[in-house]
């Protein structure tokens, strides 16, 4: 049986994960958090004192790596790397960055590619990233481009940090968001734009719930689910 893929990019900080983690519930998909395996591979780097930045030295680690996707009983993703359950190491501030280097190297996205489509093939799939409409399915029954004003984006990114307990600057946290929005999409390989066909949903000023409407809504017009 063909498997149904729903495609969801957009910049960080838009809600991304949430909502697309909360469509993949509601509709009995698998959510794949596409972010969360770049975030493992610049972890990797960065624990082995590689500078994410290195083109050479991280595709001469890439071979040796040890890099696992499972589901836990909570249902949720979680993300191995050589043996060890790293999916709250990668949500540090920090890795966020080290993420976003390793993103931009032809063959970090090269060797990860294979992965996500395989997950796609055997599986219903809401798949969240930045080329998921665009190079990873591009054939993907409904692709939806995700977004909200960089301000919006850092304040919730903001209250999310200072909700864990960790220090954050709100003008610290929104350069942050437009230094990754830039690296994002200004890079050579796979660079972050709506893809041809993409439903826009533009989340400034709509809280989780309205967000959540307007996303089933756009799924359900293009999709029968
Ligand atoms: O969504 P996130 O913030 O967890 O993603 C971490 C980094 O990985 C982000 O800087 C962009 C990059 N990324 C990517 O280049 N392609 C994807 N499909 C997913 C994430």
């Amino acid at each position: 049986m063909k498997r149904r893929g729903i495609a969801i990019d957009g910049p960080s900080g838009a809600g991304k994960s949430t909502l697309a983690r909360r469509l993949a519930r509601e509709l009995g998909f698998v959510y794949v958090d596409t972010g969360a395996i770049y975030r493992t591979v610049g972890l990797a780097a960065r624990r082995r004192g590689i500078d994410p930045a290195d083109g050479e030295a991280v595709a001469a680690m890439l071979p040796r790596l040890a890099i696992g996707m499972g589901y836990g009983e909570d249902g949720l993703q979680h993300m191995y790397l050589d043996g060890e359950d790293v999916t709250r190491a990668i949500r540090e501030n920090e890795i966020s960055a080290c993420a976003s280097k390793v993103a931009a190297l032809p063959a970090v996205r090269a060797f990860l590619l294979e992965m996500q489509r395989r997950t796609a093939r055997e599986n219903d799939v809401v798949m969240d990233g930045r080329d998921i409409g665009t190079v990873v399915l591009p054939q993907a029954d409904v692709k939806i481009y995700l977004t909200a004003a960089a301000e919006a984006r850092a304040e919730r990114r903001y209250r999310e940090l200072l909700e864990r307990g960790q220090r954050a600057d709100l003008d610290q946290v929104l350069r942050e968001v437009v230094e990754r929005d830039r690296r994002d999409m200004e890079r050579e390989v796979s660079p972050l734009r709506r893809a041809d066909g993409a439903a826009l949903a533009d989340t400034t000023g709509l809280d989780l719930e309205e967000s959540f409407q307007l996303l089933l809504r756009l799924v359900r017009e293009r999709l029968d689910v």
